[in-house]
């Protein structure tokens, strides 16, 4: 939607034009260099087009138009934020998960790309026709469980118009957020939104598939593999972060709740960090005898996704 206000001079003070695209751009993305900020022009960009909620192809056509005062000291206060490290997406309040667009803020985790595989792996088994005996295609449930900002199930029930989608999260936060984005990408009255303790909420329903990315840092943070991750997590609710000693004490308490359940679900994915796929296994074996484990590297060759048949 077009941005109301004028981008050139007026007579009142708030609106006089002062400064191109051009110098806001230069100046923005100085500050952020002198800052230490790696994607400074990139940021500037972001943060200019957002702004002026227009794209970044329209900024590049008009790089000499002049910005009216109000506008631009509301980049310069979001320029300001980014100089002090607040990830991007916690100031445009928006990231692209699986080709979608999603509200974010910093009650939830922002989505990761490598969290596209879990999808993807779900999305293609769910796809599969000898999964089940009955009509599994028309009547399959999957359980999001910790949803954050609900990115997963969203993509799920855009892509699985068929399955009927629950998800559960602790932080009555986010599922505020979730909800908003479920409402967004018109998905709303196809997910049941829980709260309360991982599967707690849900256990006596008849599941087929749970898919989770819950918290698995661990202690010391030993699993954590990208940098830019690192930049971002101090900004991040601790509560979308920490697993425990070895980041594993959700996964866990997770999986003993499923299998304490009397309908068991047929295939469960999750993803993990690295070097926890060995203790992952030694878990899944203790609580799933007849279980078949494969692990799922990401594009950057670490083990990322975790999938399960339980029997
Ligand atoms: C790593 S974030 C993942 C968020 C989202 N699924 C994603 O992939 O971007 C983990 C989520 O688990 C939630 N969580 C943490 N502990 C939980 C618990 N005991 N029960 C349910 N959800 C929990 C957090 O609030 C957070 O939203």
């Amino acid at each position: 939607m077009a941005n109301k206000q004028p981008f050139v001079s007026s007579t009142n003070s708030e609106l006089r034009a002062t400064k191109t695209i051009k110098q806001l751009l230069r100046e923005g993305a100085n500050r952020l260099l002198k800052n230490k900020i790696t994607s400074a022009y990139l940021d500037a960009e972001i943060i200019l087009y957002s702004t002026l909620n227009k794209t970044r192809e329209w900024l590049y056509a008009n790089l000499n138009t002049k910005i009216v005062q109000a506008l631009a000291d509301k980049y310069y206060s979001l320029i300001g934020k980014r100089a002090r490290h607040i990830p991007i997406a916690y100031i445009t309040n928006r990231k692209e998960f699986f080709g979608l667009d999603f509200y974010v803020d910093k009650t939830v985790l922002i989505p990761r790309p490598e969290t596209e595989l879990l999808v993807k792996q779900t999305i293609a088994e769910a796809r599969r026709d000898n999964f089940r005996q009955d009509d599994f295609k028309t009547n399959i449930t999957i359980a999001d469980i910790g949803t954050g900002s609900g990115c997963i199930v969203i993509t799920l029930a855009k892509k699985l118009p068929q399955a009927k989608l629950i998800a559960t999260d602790i932080s009555k936060k986010a599922l505020v957020i979730a909800k908003k984005n479920a409402k967004r990408h018109g998905v709303s009255s196809r997910i049941n939104f829980f709260r309360g303790d991982l599967l707690k909420p849900v256990q006596n329903k008849i599941i087929d598939i749970i898919i989770a990315n819950l918290p698995y840092l661990d202690s010391k943070m030993n699993n954590l593999l990208r940098s830019p991750d690192s930049q971002s997590l101090k900004f991040e609710p601790t509560i979308a972060l920490k697993g425990g000693i070895d980041g594993l004490n959700l996964y866990r308490r997770l999986l003993k709740q499923i299998s304490a359940m009397k309908d068991k679900p047929t295939l469960l994915l999750f993803e993990i960090g690295a070097g926890q796929a060995v203790e992952m296994k030694k878990i899944i074996r203790k609580l799933f005898k007849k279980s078949t484990i494969q692990i799922i590297k990401d594009l950057a060759g670490f083990d990322r996704v975790i999938k399960i048949k339980t029997h």
